[in-house]
């Protein structure tokens, strides 16, 4: 590469440089979280994971399930983040509650499976007391033979804060958290015109993974590694021109343009990557005469007009938004891919007893479609012909790491995973050190310690 990508990390890239400053496209301003290395034993050590399980997943909000998930009262879901597990579910009232998965009599688990309904309410199994949908107690057994003044205490389920935005439902452990929204912060804004409400989750799918959470998200937050690990993919896309973004709460975004070649690659020719993906949109690349800079619009524009074709509304949407991968990550771990047909979520919770471990789930959620013409992106690595209806909700689909599963490109970071973490533990490692291409770590784990009271 030559001196035309100078860069400064102060400004970075930015995907369209004239944007109006208060515009969503607009790059955000440079945020300085110095240039320290991230310590190793956040991914292994025990005290790190207790001091996370204290001070991060009991303040934050936690996405718990999505609103369809329970469309009638009595509806439930259960969600587990490391230790605890909730109970959510739509009461006679239709608000959503969620409540510690737990009986406040002995402290058994009310319910053990994941999903199910009970518009009666919930019965503990170890001695039939029954809560209503609102968490009341509704009927103890044998009233009379406890002690007048061992009822006189709060005998309803302990319930936590639950808040929606866009059909995700996400709880919260402390009173005073800040509403999720407010978390969310440029968010919110951002994704109105995707109408996320209306997705639906098409496929899930979830493994236990041999590394700490934090190694699954600190992997999707940077393109760094795509030179490296998904060089096939570089012919469609520029890894090295990433706008990044960094908001308040350890929020962050990056924007990484398709349909346009790496700048690490050599030429200005229509490589096959970019004729296939002319093909894709309808365009015979033979009869293209334009350079490899004109793929990128091209594509957009037979986009929209494959959108007016079958319906779809993209009129809220820039062009850039149609072609580029436009991720957000929500602190502290789910990383966002959102796209006017569908969102790619990954979401990275941390294991209930081994910091050594996490669970990886891989959501796709579109747009339900019934016409046939319709095909979901090739990004989302959904197999030939699924099912993108809607209809049912995904079942989610338990497998082993080992044997792949998530498509071509997940399956290429996933298999690192449990190199990474041996690599992080290892005597001789000293750190990680960052490169501004890797900000968004850095912006995350500030967020992180700030969190455990490591930084102000
Ligand atoms: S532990 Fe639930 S009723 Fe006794
Ligand atoms: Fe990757």
């Amino acid at each position: 590469m030559t001196s035309e990508y100078a860069f400064d990390c102060r400004n970075g890239w930015s995907v369209n440089p004239d944007a109006p400053p208060d515009s969503f496209e607009a790059k955000a301003p440079y945020v300085d979280n110095g240039s320290t290395t991230i310590s190793p034993e956040r991914y292994y050590s025990p005290e790190w994971q207790e001091k996370e399980r204290t001070h991060l997943w009991r303040k934050v909000w936690n996405w718990a399930a999505r609103e369809e998930d329970i469309p009638e009262a009595g509806d439930y879901v259960t969600f587990e983040i490391g230790r605890e597990e909730f109970i959510v579910t739509r009461g006679k009232d239709d608000r959503i509650r969620a409540f510690f998965n737990v009986c406040p009599h002995r402290g058994n688990r009310l319910v053990s499976d994941a999903d199910g309904s009970r518009p009666h309410g919930f019965t503990c199994p170890f001695h039939n007391w029954r809560f209503g949908l609102d968490g009341q107690l509704e009927k103890l057994t044998d009233p009379e033979t406890f002690r007048q003044e061992a009822l006189c205490r709060d005998m309803s389920l302990s319930e936590v804060r639950c808040e929606t935005w866009e059909g995700f439902v996400f709880l919260n452990m402390d009173p005073n958290a800040e509403p999720l929204t407010v978390h969310l912060g440029p968010l919110v804004e951002h994704a109105r015109p995707y109408r996320l409400v209306d997705m639906r989750i098409v496929r899930r799918v979830q493994a236990v993974w041999e590394a700490n959470w934090k190694v699954g998200v600190d992997g999707f937050n940077e393109a760094y590694h795509v030179h490296a690990v998904h060089q096939q993919i570089l012919p469609v896309f520029n890894d090295y021109h990433a706008q990044i973004d960094l908001y308040g709460h350890g929020m962050s975004r990056m924007v990484t343009k398709f349909a346009f070649a790496s700048p690490r690659l050599d030429g200005k020719e229509l490589n096959e990557g970019l004729k296939a993906m002319l093909r894709e949109v309808g365009i015979d690349p033979d009869s293209f005469t334009g350079g490899m800079e004109d793929v990128r619009p091209m594509v957009q524009q037979a986009k929209r007009a494959r959108a007016a074709r079958l319906g779809l509304d993209y009129s809220g949407f820039i062009d850039n938004q149609l072609t580029d991968d436009w991720n957000y990550f929500i602190f502290p771990n789910i990383q966002a891919g959102i796209h006017p047909e569908g969102v790619s979520l990954l979401y990275f919770r941390p294991h209930a007893t081994d910091p050594r471990k996490f669970i990886f789930d891989v959501i796709v959620m579109l747009h339900p479609q019934e016409n046939p013409e319709f095909l979901p992106p090739a990004y989302m690595g959904l197999p030939e012909g699924w099912d993108i209806s809607g209809r049912e909700p995904a079942v989610i689909e338990q497998i082993d790491w080992r044997d792949g599963g998530l498509g071509e490109v997940f399956d290429q970071d996933s298999s690192l995973f449990a190199e990474i973490q041996k690599g992080i533990e290892s005597h001789g490692f000293r750190g990680s050190i960052l490169s501004e291409q890797e900000q968004r770590i850095g912006h995350f784990h500030a967020e992180l310690e700030r969190y455990l009271g490591l930084r102000n």
